[in-house]
């Protein structure tokens, strides 16, 4: 194949997103990781299994970026994940210095690249990512808003009895509790939430969709969720691939959209093969206001504290 995505950690998220997207046959794959031999086991055992899917992908495992020369999408997802009663905040000063380095590292070699950011906390992340390479802010965006939105259509769904297909919900703001799951632009079948479900239902979806991460950690207890995150990711790179031109919710840089400036955040954006081509804005309600500047006040501080 012509098209190459390098995935920098090789573990729970970043090998199941290689699956996912090994599924799709849209790119060779390589999975780079610090742990010897990881990624390289990890690769040849996902290799042997696309004779069965009938599916020509290369799949490639390193612990060293050469491989990823020439790379079309970056996806970061190496550091550490949480572990019950953490937040994703507390990652950030130990996965700082592993995203700094993976993206040094990754972008001399795959100067044309557009980096996906995994790792949390994934606004701050994505931010890092941006300052150190230097790339313009179309070329960096981060995963998060696929992900809210699914935990809540699928929240939805179950309450309602409703296929997911027929459930839309949006999540914006930071990936953190302080996201915003907009309950006025999300329905079903085009019918809004707030006319179909009583205010409590909604209002224990909204809290459990902000602490979907959570409840997962607390479930795992020695990781966090990989399935969901691997295939919101996998959308966006199949967006950006294939020039889809596709609206999700992620986190891009905002330069006055949202009255808010010089961080990541989740917004509605257009993706496609330059990247983020346009961050939608809704019309927000003053409540709805409040609450992103709630959300972005956490982000911001964050950032201060990456001291770029
Ligand atoms: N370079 C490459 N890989 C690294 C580096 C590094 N400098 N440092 C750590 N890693 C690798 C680890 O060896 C591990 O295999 O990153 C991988 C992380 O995998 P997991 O521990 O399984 O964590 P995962 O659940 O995949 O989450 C990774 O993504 O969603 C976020 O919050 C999550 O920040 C976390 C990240």
């Amino acid at each position: 194949m012509n098209v190459k995505v390098s995935i920098v950690g090789a573990g729970m998220t970043g090998s199941t997103t290689a699956h996912w997207l090994a599924e799709r046959e849209i790119a060779d794959i390589v999975l780079v990781d610090v742990i010897e031999g990881m990624p390289q086991g990890k690769a040849l055992d996902l290799l042997e299994a696309m004779p069965v899917i009938g599916k020509d992908v290369t799949i490639t495992g390193s612990n060293d970026y050469a491989a990823t020369a020439g790379s079309d999408i970056i996806i970061l997802t190496a550091g550490l994940a949480r572990k019950p009663g953490m937040s994703r905040d507390d990652l950030l000063a130990a996965n700082a210095a592993i995203v700094r380095d993976a993206t040094e590292k990754t972008m001399r070699l795959s100067p044309d690249a557009i980096y996906v950011v995994l790792t949390n906390p994934l606004d701050a992340m994505a931010y890092l990512t941006m300052r150190v390479s230097g790339l313009p802010p179309e070329r960096v965006v981060g995963q998060a808003g696929i992900l809210d939105s699914a935990r809540m259509r699928a929240f939805v769904a179950l309450e309602l009895g409703v296929s997911v297909e027929n459930v839309h919900c949006y999540v914006l703001g930071g990936h953190g509790d302080e996201m915003v799951p907009l309950t006025r632009f999300s329905n079903v079948a085009g019918i809004p939430l707030v006319d179909v479900m009583a205010p409590d239902r909604l209002a224990a979806i909204v809290e459990r969709t902000r602490k979907g991460g959570g409840e997962i950690v607390s479930l795992l207890k020695t990781g966090s969720a990989y399935y969901a995150p691997a295939i919101a990711v996998t959308q966006m790179v199949d967006a950006i691939l294939k020039d889809k031109h596709l609206i999700v919710d992620a986190s891009a840089y905002l330069q006055g959209e949202y009255g808010l400036r010089d961080l990541f955040f989740g917004v509605p954006v257009q993706l496609g093969r330059k990247g983020v081509e346009k961050v939608i804005e809704y019309m927000l309600s003053e409540e709805e206001r409040a609450a992103f500047k709630k959300s972005a006040q956490g982000v911001a501080e964050n950032n201060l504290k990456l001291q770029l």
